[in-house]
């Protein structure tokens, strides 16, 4: 059956940026519960190509790393009859209604976005226009499926409730045209930390962290990485985020991979040193991430496989954007032809 056609189930929508490869912090914070609601959401996850180019990117390693998402995801459970994956690109509509938006997203709203003021920071030799309005476009990606909820890690709030904002906007000045939408973070390994600096969400490029794991890593270097990590100079496994931000990262990376709560990797390593714990850690995650890759590897192989996934999910998600983008146009009074 067409997911579009069936009965009428919340919607979902959530994308990611093929900026960087897919870590573990992209698995256990989103893509693995993204998963677990094809049956009872109607589910949208795209690769955010478009957001991508807000940073300089090289063509080849884009193309590339678009593609390995894709195959990551359905690697990572998202079924794609139950699920619609597209590429952000592939549906025009986006970058359409991103222009409308830009005209209903005000500078001062734009200007306090803390990404926008990190990325400028960071990029100062390349703040462009499409940094600065990167929000709207990302109100587009949302406002497009009429989602209930945006499943997004802790950094991306703030851009869901601009996103608010401006369809609040909208729909004050033209009527009913949007729906609300809801951010909604997980809780569990919301945020998984950098292995050198838990004090940084772990990133997807190489550049900013070197203590990231990625989905594709061997386990060797899984387990080189764990053996490095940065804690403390006690040596007590216990969760207290704030003075121990990195043996508190590991253990939310050990519960996120064993289903063990914090009182029972306390009691598990009670009296262990740290070596014994980060072992256990790299152990838990070579094995969760170990038949993702082998998947993955397995569904690049075929090409044609990945095409008719593309195609098809861009032709489902276009389906539902076009009659968004129609409704806009109507409302902001272009002539329909
Ligand atoms: N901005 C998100 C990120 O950097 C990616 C993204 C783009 C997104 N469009 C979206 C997330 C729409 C949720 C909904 O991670």
């Amino acid at each position: 059956m067409d997911v579009n056609t069936a009965a009428k189930k919340p919607v979902m929508l959530s994308g990611i940026k093929p900026s960087g490869e897919l870590t573990l912090g992209s698995y256990v914070g989103a893509i693995r519960n993204w998963a677990e609601r094809a049956d009872d959401y109607d589910c949208y996850y795209f690769m955010a190509d478009l957001h991508a180019i807000t940073v300089r990117q090289k063509p080849a390693d884009l193309r590339r790393r678009t593609i390995e998402q894709l195959a990551q995801y359905i690697a990572c459970g998202l079924d794609p009859e139950k699920n619609t994956l597209f590429i952000q690109s592939h549906v025009h509509e986006h970058a359409e209604l991103g222009w409308v938006l830009n005209c209903y997203a005000m500078f001062g709203e734009l200007s306090r976005m803390t990404q926008f003021k990190d990325k400028s920071a960071k990029n100062a030799e390349n703040i462009n226009g499409g940094l600065f309005t990167y929000p709207s476009l990302m109100a587009a990606d949302i406002l497009l499926y009429q989602p209930d909820y945006v499943p997004v890690g802790e950094d991306q709030k703030q851009h869901v409730e601009l996103t608010r904002d401006i369809a609040n906007r909208f729909n004050g000045v033209y009527g009913e045209t949007f729906k609300i939408p809801q951010s909604f973070v997980p809780k569990i390994g919301a945020r998984v930390m950098s292995l050198v600096d838990p004090t940084r969400k772990m990133s997807k490029s190489e550049d900013e962290d070197p203590g990231r794991i990625i989905l594709m890593d061997k386990p060797e270097d899984i387990m080189r990485r764990f053996k490095r990590a940065v804690t403390d100079s006690e040596a007590e496994v216990r969760y207290d985020p704030e003075k121990k931000p990195g043996i508190s990262n590991l253990m939310t990376i050990y519960a996120a991979a064993t289903g063990r709560s914090f009182a029972e990797i306390e009691a598990e390593f009670a009296g262990h040193g740290y070596g014994d714990f980060k072992t256990k850690v790299g152990e838990a995650v070579v094995e969760l991430l170990r038949p993702i890759r082998e998947k993955t590897e397995e569904i690049l192989k075929d090409k044609a496989y990945l095409e008719s996934v593309y195609t098809d999910g861009a032709r489902r998600a276009q389906y539902i954007a076009r009659k968004t983008l129609d409704k806009v146009y109507r409302k902001v009074g272009f002539v329909r032809h």
